[in-house]
């Protein structure tokens, strides 16, 4: 696509989108922050979870409860820190009460993540549970099935390596489950040192309509500096 600082500079343009959405009217009514994702905006690995909870509502930022805190002893295990990666979900919204995510929520915010994975192109992204993997699998096949094997797909106009694995929050209060996944952690070097999946020559199809078209709202770099 272009450098890394213009798919930068593309991903704030959709961040500024993002943040006053209406598309699901419950989640905008209830939510208190957008949380659109947080790490490196050209990372080689992508972590997609289900949606943000409270903690993440109140700070506008993925994964910062106990969950999260298992995902960043995961991935120091390995080497990483949450700088080096880019950490996001299928929802950018609450649901309230921690419900979980409606198809309809899923489908209006999959142009948000679909479009983040065109701008950071990750190499690999691990799947954290069934939402994301059913969305970016499209099929309905689970998690318990599919973890710790890998496949190439393609999304939108990218090939990407998918990996999913199990949910942290799934793992933090059974042992065996954080034993696989733990496991499966473990190979993510392995499959971060693989070429990257061959891309598909370019459509030659006119380019969809952009996502973000005329961008009315201010600057807001300050807040936006410390996400990604
Ligand atoms: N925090 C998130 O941001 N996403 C989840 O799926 C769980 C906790």
């Amino acid at each position: 696509m272009g450098s890394a600082e213009e798919r930068r500079e593309e991903l704030k343009a959709v961040w500024r989108h993002a943040q006053s959405c209406t598309r699901c009217p419950q989640l905008a009514a209830t939510r208190q922050t957008v949380v659109f994702g947080s790490g490196n905006a050209d990372a080689d690995l992508m972590f997609i979870g289900e949606a943000p909870g409270a903690n993440e509502d109140r700070q506008g930022l993925p994964f910062v409860g106990q969950a999260g805190r298992l995902l960043e002893t995961l991935l120091g295990e390995i080497g990483l820190s949450r700088a080096d990666v880019f950490i996001n979900n299928t929802l950018n919204c609450r649901p309230p009460g921690n419900r979980d995510p409606l198809p309809q929520e899923i489908e209006h915010c999959q142009e948000y993540l679909f479009r983040k994975i065109e701008l950071i192109e990750p190499r690999l992204i691990c799947t954290l549970g069934n939402f994301a993997t059913k969305l970016l699998r499209g099929d309905t096949t689970g998690i318990t099935r599919l973890h710790g094997r890998e496949e190439i797909r393609r999304i939108g106009p990218r090939r990407v390596r998918l990996y999913p694995i199990y949910h942290p929050a799934a793992a933090l209060y059974t042992p065996r489950m954080l034993e696989i996944l733990r496991e499966d952690f473990r190979r993510i070097p392995a499959l971060l040192a693989l070429d990257p999946p061959e891309q598909p020559e370019p459509d030659r199809e006119p380019e969809p309509e952009p996502l973000v078209e005329a961008l009315a709202e201010p600057e807001r770099e300050t807040s936006q500096l410390g996400l990604f």
